[in-house]
């Protein structure tokens, strides 16, 4: 029994039920099961907004699929959902509320945190950035000399950087491209430099997100792009037209020079990986306009409702997160994979990496004690056709189970030529082509049967029975997108909800940030730091010499 009255997970009869049911299954094979019922193809399938969700190719059956849903409830999955959507602070070791879903809420919603109605404010909010977006495209805001604004560079990393990253990428098509956006988050000096070498410092923007704004990777870009701007400008005054700031923390933001008058506030009850959608977003909506920011949120608010109102056995995100459970706590999966065959979704996984790994990358649950099961798995990935020709061999062939997310689009972008567009298909053709291979591979009677030579069989057999989720949208719109992402957020919050750990920290960061302050001033002033371990004492004196200091 846990502090809190809650049974240890792997102690519930639920729990207990999938594991023997598992051993029941053993090997079940998806050729037979969709030989014992071919209907399966269209049954085991679910839509929400745009989506069209098949978990058909999965190890599961009906008995699998409802042991499930009653892990999910013996375990209140719907009741830790309610009370965030709330307002309550189920953020337990920072004592916040968790509340990215009112980003999206409609301007008539009620949100409350204590008390107060925080749906104004988002939508305040919303509404400045939006009259900001339009003065900078429409070329009315200036910089420091006059010029128009060119370019826009935000300055930001993890949360503050991937999601509005991320999203520029997903929605080029719909991007102002007379307007050049970068993104530097490394606190290499390489990323600044490559990002604004080929820039006029008089037609640049420097939008500087960081919900804390005491981040040291972008305060530290951030000074030094300051520096940049004045060299090139001269006057201090400069920086009231070429810097705008995200962020939580009015006291720091002014600290750094920044007029609060020229700040786009968020709250503490948005975490960073779930921000891009507040204020964070402002380099996207100056990309893309603010209506198609607002689309963009109308997506997120469908799967919101959807993940609120729809009964487990068609709530995607739900079922999304207790797939990932069966595999990751029944099958010993380590890794899960997502692959989207769309080149605009190439920066997709590794957003999705903060989101899930940095939620629910955790060993001690919300009671304080250490988990005795396998939380987050490790989530990976790039754009299809190219990882076909890379690390697929290892998922058909190799020893390891990898449970993976197939992401589609049945229309190509309007903007691409019809030379271009008709490439479509045959990328569509390899979407469905490989989780047809990964889930009913061949046999080698059927390798034999195409003549092949017996020593070469075995090499040229494919087991198969590799699970997959396919998720099919018209077309890669703002909208699709905003449903897309609030699906893994669900996901996430669902699998976090079962393992009783709290997805919205993030102390296992600290540790690193701590001892890089403390052993710079050894590579910078050959300080001794005490207590250096003789490893890195080692390296570090191998690094001042090669540095040659
Ligand atoms: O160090 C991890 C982290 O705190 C992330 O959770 C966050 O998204 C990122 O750093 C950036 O933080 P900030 O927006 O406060 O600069």
């Amino acid at each position: 029994m846990n502090a809190d009255g809650r049974t240890r997970l792997n102690q519930t009869s639920e729990w207990t039920a999938l594991a023997k049911h598992r051993e029941e299954l053993g090997e079940v094979r998806l050729r037979e099961l969709f030989a014992a019922d071919p209907g399966r193809g269209s049954a085991y399938t679910l839509r929400v907004g745009d989506l069209y969700v098949d978990y058909s190719k999965h190890l599961v059956t009906d008995d699998t699929l409802r042991l499930l849903r009653e892990l999910a409830a013996a375990t209140d999955v719907f009741g830790l959902r309610d009370a965030m959507f709330r307002g309550e602070r189920i953020n337990t070791t920072e004592n916040r509320a968790v509340l990215h879903t009112a980003l999206r809420s409609p301007r008539d919603a009620v949100v409350e945190v204590d008390g107060e109605n925080v749906v104004p404010g988002v939508h305040a909010v919303l509404d400045r950035m939006a009259a900001f977006a339009d003065r900078v495209r429409s070329g009315e805001w200036t910089g420091h000399t006059g010029k128009r604004i060119r370019n826009v560079v935000n300055i930001g990393i993890g949360g503050s950087d991937l999601g509005p990253a991320m999203a520029y990428e997903v929605l080029r098509a719909f991007t102002d491209r007379s307007l050049t956006v970068r993104f530097v988050s490394n606190v290499d000096g390489a990323d600044l430099h490559e990002a604004i070498r080929d820039l006029d410092p008089a037609e640049t923007l420097f939008i500087v997100a960081s919900k804390t704004f005491t981040t040291i990777e972008t305060v530290t870009n951030a000074t030094s792009a300051r520096a940049w701007l004045l060299e090139a400008l001269g006057d201090e005054a400069a920086v009231a037209r070429h810097f705008v700031a995200l962020s939580t923390n009015a006291e720091k933001v002014s600290e750094f020079g920044i007029d609060t008058a020229n700040m786009f506030e968020f709250w503490d009850w948005v975490g960073g990986r779930y921000s891009y959608d507040s204020a964070i977003g402002l380099s996207l909506m100056i990309a893309i306009g603010p209506d198609r920011f607002r689309e963009m949120l109308d997506g997120f608010r469908i799967v919101d409702e959807h993940f609120r109102t729809a009964p487990p056995e068609s709530n995607v995100p739900l079922l999304l997160g207790l797939l990932g459970i069966w595999y990751g706590n029944f099958h010993d999966a380590q890794s899960h994979a997502v692959l989207p065959y769309s080149h605009y979704l190439s920066k997709f996984t590794a957003y999705l990496q903060q989101l899930d790994m940095e939620s629910n990358g955790k060993y001690v649950g919300r009671d304080g004690r250490e988990v005795e099961w396998q939380t987050g798995p490790v989530v990976w990935g790039t754009p299809g056709t190219n990882g076909q020709h890379a690390y697929y061999q290892l998922i058909h062939q190799g020893t390891k189970l990898i449970p993976a997310d197939f992401i589609g689009f049945a229309r190509p972008v309007a903007e691409l030529s019809d030379r271009l567009k008709a490439q479509h298909d045959l990328l569509m053709a390899n979407f469905f082509a490989q989780t047809q291979a990964l889930a009913f591979g061949k046999t080698p009677e059927e390798v034999r049967g195409e003549g092949v030579p017996e020593e070469l069989v075995p090499h040229k057999t494919f087991r198969g029975n590799h699970p997959t989720t396919t998720i099919l949208a018209p077309e890669l719109t703002p909208s699709v997108l905003g449903q897309l992402v609030a699906l893994y957020e669900h996901k996430v919050f669902v699998q976090g909800a079962v393992w009783n750990i709290d997805s919205f920290d993030q102390w296992g960061v600290e540790l690193g940030k701590v001892l890089a302050k403390r052993v710079e001033p050894a590579l910078t002033e050959g300080a001794d730091v005490p207590g250096l371990d003789p490893s890195t004492a080692a390296l570090v004196a191998t690094y001042r010499e090669l540095r040659g200091r």
